[in-house]
């Protein structure tokens, strides 16, 4: 079986072709990171406008570079949210066209979801059941994950998610957009020590985390200090230390609290090498084992929905005509929401 998957709920314009023996045959992706730089973060109506111009071009270079027709495609996973409506709803009635016209069934697909499965995609990947650590731009939850389509959130951000910090963050520095890349790199010049931020909500019982008191404290270090590189190389390295800091005091409890020895990370974010470090030091120190997505399938793709788009394909073929675009979508509630 074979399918194609498209991904337009921010601001990269994805497609993949999927086959169920061969793996993954196509992988595109066309980001709008310079459209959007310039304002400082995602400008809703230019994302959606720029996804109708690529999503065409990039579906036929995908069947032309996996050697597919139409005859070859058995179904068409798009991403129904959450995510940006409009740029949602581009991807969403392209699809649907595509699934009438060829006659195959349309498959809607959570875009967390898509990132939960995303480290499934390796060679080496994790068995069910499993702890993940979504930490993306919009998200920051720890799921449990029971199987494909079973999801439990354990724990969330009270306020804003933590590439969401670390963008906002970047902004108040000057430093542009996507914050979270730039302040990585920055922060590998870092004087440990010179700088420190809280930990809001780690000795909190329960797993739910905050990171806008670490964004408001930075604020202010950032209003009354030089802005020289090495200041600024010093703040994102305290900055960065903070936020892993949270993230992985509450995967570690998480681990206790289940009793699950495998943890995956996945989103944006977990693209961050000190945060892909501690998950492998946490992993180690309670004897289990740590995923993650090579770095491109961490960030926006259409290979992991259609790796989603897949699995859902095989536990149901039958055609819905309703096309489905969701800004807010829980994960939790996917097995009754998605069939
Ligand atoms: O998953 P994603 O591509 O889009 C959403 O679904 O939100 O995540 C984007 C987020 C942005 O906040 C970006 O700053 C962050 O991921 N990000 C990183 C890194 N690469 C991307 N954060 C920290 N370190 C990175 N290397
Ligand atoms: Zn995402």
């Amino acid at each position: 079986m074979r399918i194609i998957a498209i991904e337009t709920s921010c601001d990269e314009t994805g497609v993949a072709i999927y086959d169920d023996k061969e793996g993954l045959l196509s992988h595109k992706l066309y980001s709008q990171v310079h459209i959007h730089s310039k304002y400082g973060g995602v400008v809703p109506e230019l994302a959606s406008r720029d996804h109708i111009h690529k999503i065409i071009p990039l579906i036929q270079s995908s069947l032309n570079d996996s050697d597919s027709t139409s005859e070859d495609i058995d179904g068409i996973a798009y991403t129904a949210g959450p995510g940006l409506i409009g740029s949602i709803l581009v991807g969403a009635s392209i699809g649907h066209s595509i699934a009438y016209a060829w006659n195959i069934p349309a498959i809607p697909i959570n875009h967390m979801e898509g990132h939960l499965l995303a480290p499934m995609l390796e060679k080496i990947h994790p068995t069910f059941p499993f702890i993940a650590l979504l930490v993306s731009g919009g998200h920051t939850m720890i799921v449990q994950v029971i199987d494909i389509g079973k999801y439990k959130t354990l724990g969330e951000s009270i306020d804003d998610a933590a590439g969401e910090a670390l963008d906002k963050t970047a902004k108040l520095m000057k430093l542009g957009y996507p914050g979270g890349p730039l302040i990585s790199h920055l922060a590998q010049k870092g004087t440990p020590g010179r700088f420190r931020f809280p930990r809001p909500m780690i000795n909190h019982p329960g797993l739910n985390m905050s990171f806008s008191g670490l964004k408001t404290s930075a604020a202010n270090i950032i209003s009354v200090s030089r802005n020289d590189e090495q200041t600024q190389a010093d703040i994102a390295y305290a900055f960065q230390e903070a936020l892993c800091d949270i993230l992985i005091i509450k995967c570690k409890k998480a681990l206790q609290q289940t009793g699950i020895k495998r943890i995956v990370i996945a989103g944006g974010v977990s693209a961050n090498q000190r945060l892909r470090k501690s998950i492998e030091d946490l992993a180690k120190e309670i004897g289990g084992t740590a995923y993650y997505p090579r770095i491109e399938f961490c960030t926006d793709n259409a290979a992991m929905i259609a790796y989603a788009g897949m699995k859902r394909l095989k536990i149901s073929k039958k055609s819905n005509l309703i096309i489905q675009a969701k800004a807010r979508w829980p994960i939790d509630t996917l097995e009754s929401t998605s069939f």
